[in-house]
Parts: structure tokens; sequence; C-alpha cells
């Protein structure tokens, strides 16, 4: 199995890379749902960095308990500090996400933003088929992912910074992964369905809400 990369060096500086870089769009993108996730009451947080999404999401919903998934301890403490005193409603895993088992059985949301670009698509349809299996008939899937829109945008702009931007993080991190998997096939053909979708920046950004497709209905294509 391919080595996790190693973002610790990064965690302090992360969220200024960010805003240098994207400004704010990235982080609309992650808030994107945030109101439909206020009846939540067991969310997994899958490699959120510094957190910012686990900290806003235990500042509007008061009830949630959260449980945040890294491979790098340095972003799970900036994640514990974001969330200030309402850290006491996280419980933190130091664990690669492709070998973690999910110890919370009904789980009603998961929150992957841009993390399941650090994966193959084979890796994020193997963590879809095991977070199914403890997920519940109400769970919610937010993904936030980069894409490549269709036509000239996306060949001239978006492949070109994506390209640009996997190997910033493969000299940083040691990422091994240098193109964007299929997600949206991995969590089709794992039993989730897409229920809402938003587009940012002509298509470069992508906010999608899953949900769990009913057993009766066939995967789709
Ligand atoms: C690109 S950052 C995204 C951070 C944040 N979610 C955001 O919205 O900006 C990827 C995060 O996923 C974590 N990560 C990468 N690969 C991982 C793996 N295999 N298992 C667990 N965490 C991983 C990194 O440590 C980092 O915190």
């Amino acid at each position: 199995m391919r080595k996790a990369p190693n973002f610790n060096r990064l965690a302090g500086a992360y969220r200024w890379m960010e805003r240098l870089t994207f400004g704010p769009w990235l982080s609309r993108c992650r808030f994107a749902f945030l109101d439909e996730l206020r009846a939540s009451r067991n969310a997994l947080v899958i490699g959120d960095g510094d957190g910012r999404f686990t900290a806003r999401l235990l500042k509007e919903n008061p009830s949630v308990l959260v449980d945040a998934l890294d491979s790098s301890r340095n972003m799970l403490r900036a994640l514990l500090d974001n969330a200030g005193i309402r850290s006491s409603r996280i419980r933190v895993h130091l664990a690669d996400a492709r070998l973690w088992k999910p110890q919370v059985l009904a789980l009603d949301l998961i929150a992957t933003h841009f993390f399941l670009d650090c994966l193959t698509t084979k890796e994020v349809a193997a963590l879809a088929k095991r977070l199914r299996v403890s997920a519940r008939p109400d769970t919610r899937w937010v993904v936030s992912e980069f894409a490549i829109p269709k036509g000239w945008f996306g060949w001239l702009v978006a492949r070109p910074l994506i390209t640009a931007l996997y190997f910033a993080f493969f000299l940083l991190t040691g990422l091994s992964v240098f193109r964007l998997p299929n997600h949206r096939k991995a969590l089709n053909e794992a039993g989730f369905a897409l229920a809402q979708q938003r587009t940012w920046l002509g298509g470069l950004l992508v906010s999608e809400l899953w949900k769990v497709r009913p057993p009766a209905q066939d995967a789709q294509p």
C-alpha cells in the first residue's frame, strides 16, 4: 500500500496557504450544505485538516458528536484547537482512512472536504463500501472537491491548475496520487446517491450532498 502523505508540516500554515491561493472559495464549498446538517447527531469527518469545517459544524449544531479521523497528528491538534470549548464533543482518531474501521454504528453524517483527492478511485471505492456498512438510511455524506469541467476552461485552466496542485502536494507532503479520483462512481457503486450539487469558479470546485440509496433501487451507471 502507498505510504500516506504527511501533512504535519503544513498544519500551521494551511489556512494561510489556502487564503493566498483560493481566497474564500474553498470555505464556501465546505459550508455549502451546513443548513442541511443541523439534525445530524453522529458525524464522521475525515481529513478535515485544521478543522475549520468541524469547528463550524459544532457551532451550528449543538447536539452533534464528531469523530475526526486524520493521518496527521498536527492537523488533529489544530482541529481540536480550532474547536475550542466545543472540542469536548470531538473524538479524534489518528489513522490512515484506508485502513480504519468505523466504530460508530449509526453514523448520520460523513464529511470529506478536499480529502478524497488524496486517494485513488479504488481507495475511495473501498472506503465508501466500508462506510456504507455504518450508515443509516438517513445518512448524508458531504463532499467538497476539485473538478475538471468540460470545455476550454477545463482543458486550459482547471487541468493545469490541478496538476500543479498535485505536484506542490507531492513536494510538500509526499502525496503520491496525481489525478482526481472518480469519487462519484465510487460513491454511487457503494450505495450512495447524489442528492444536491453546487459548483463554484466555473466548475473548478464542487460541493455535493449524497444520501444513502434505498436498497430497492439498482446502482446507477
Ligand atoms: C488536502 S488536506 C484537506 C484538509 C481540509 N479537509 C480542507 O478542507 O482543506 C487533506 C487532509 O487529509 C489528511 N489525509 C490525507 N491522506 C489521508 C489518509 N490516507 N488517511 C487519513 N487522513 C489523510 C491529511 O492529513 C489532511 O489533513
